[in-house]
């Protein structure tokens, strides 16, 4: 009798793919409701889950004894209970490494579209009321030659800086830890936050949520912003206090901000949704096809491995 694996969301069929030894259950296109992932997990060995849902102790306790695998399809795993995992002897995984370039892509995006008023620019043009060329139309702010605060320095932060430093930008970061083979190869210089807010024109945050970073950038720390600098979050969203920054930008205290990532996904704060200097992404980050392939695969060879007896490639808990 092959094991029984639940796959939450429907995902690329590169992934599937590597489960077909496996009997699945693959959920909707939508997140399944708490009550729906109950219900779904009985009996399952393994759960493929996505960051839309939050699989903590009761789901893993629904699943039963036999349940031995969580592949996250995503980098951050802050929706899986990981403690609760160890607690029953269930590996986690994630999908680290095969997403880094996608995501700095969109970071790098947002920085210029905020930056340049891209979306306000957009909106004014599909209204029909772009008039003409203006001397001093749609006034944004230089990218090139400026100095980018990397706050996160890892896998995604340095893949930032690499393209940072083509826009001829100076590149400050701030991490847990210094990177110091980061700093040789890419000229970043390890800065302490609040030099980093102070001194940035552009601050762009690629930190996990822990309850370390839970917002890491609230009201005092858009307050250390320049008023001309622009912020991008593309890690996740209550790394940044979402109604401090909505207030920050609504008085023009913080010049933009781009954001791919919201505190209650997909409830955006009501009073971005009315502002034109924050460019808004409905989580896009890792979103081509390319790399949701990579990480279908990925987060499907990991459970595999699991239910083989075998070490999984990308293990969060060992
Ligand atoms: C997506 O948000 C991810 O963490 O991979």
């Amino acid at each position: 009798m092959p094991e029984k694996v639940l796959v939450t969301r429907e995902i690329p069929s590169a992934g599937l793919r590597v489960l077909e030894p496996f009997e699945v259950t693959v959920l909707h296109e939508r997140p399944p409701e708490h009550r729906e992932l109950l219900d779904a997990v009985r009996g399952v060995s393994g759960i493929l889950s996505t960051a839309t849902e939050k699989v903590d102790g009761e789901v893993m306790d629904a699943a039963g004894e036999g349940l031995r695998v969580v592949a996250n399809m995503a980098v951050g795993y802050d929706n899986v209970d990981v403690a609760a995992a160890v607690h029953r002897g269930v590996v986690v995984t994630n999908t680290p490494g095969v997403l880094d370039e996608t995501t700095a892509d969109v970071a790098f995006m947002l920085l210029l579209a905020a930056a340049r008023r891209l979306g306000e620019g957009e909106r004014l043009l599909r209204a029909g009321h772009w008039e003409w060329w203006g001397p001093k139309q749609l006034l944004g702010r230089d990218v090139w030659g400026k100095r980018l605060g990397i706050v996160g320095f890892g896998r995604i932060g340095q893949a930032v800086a690499r393209r940072a430093k083509g826009f001829g930008m100076e590149i400050l970061y701030h991490n847990r830890s210094r990177r110091e083979d980061a700093e040789q190869e890419l000229g970043a210089r390890y800065v302490e936050l609040d030099e980093l807010l102070e001194t940035a024109d552009f601050v762009s945050v690629h930190t996990p949520l822990t309850d370390e970073t839970h917002h890491l950038i609230g009201a005092p720390e858009l307050g250390k912003m320049k008023p001309e600098a622009v912020l991008v979050n593309t890690s996740r969203g209550p790394v940044v206090d979402e109604a401090a920054l909505a207030d920050a930008l609504a008085d023009g205290r913080n010049f933009a901000a781009g954001l791919d990532v919201y505190e209650q996904e997909p409830e955006v704060h009501p009073k971005l949704l009315e502002l034109e200097n924050v460019v808004l992404a409905p989580h896009i980050g890792s979103a081509s096809v390319e790399t949701r392939d990579k990480m279908a695969i990925l987060a499907a060879e990991n459970l595999a491995a699991v239910l083989r007896g075998e070490q999984p490639k990308t293990p969060v808990n060992g």
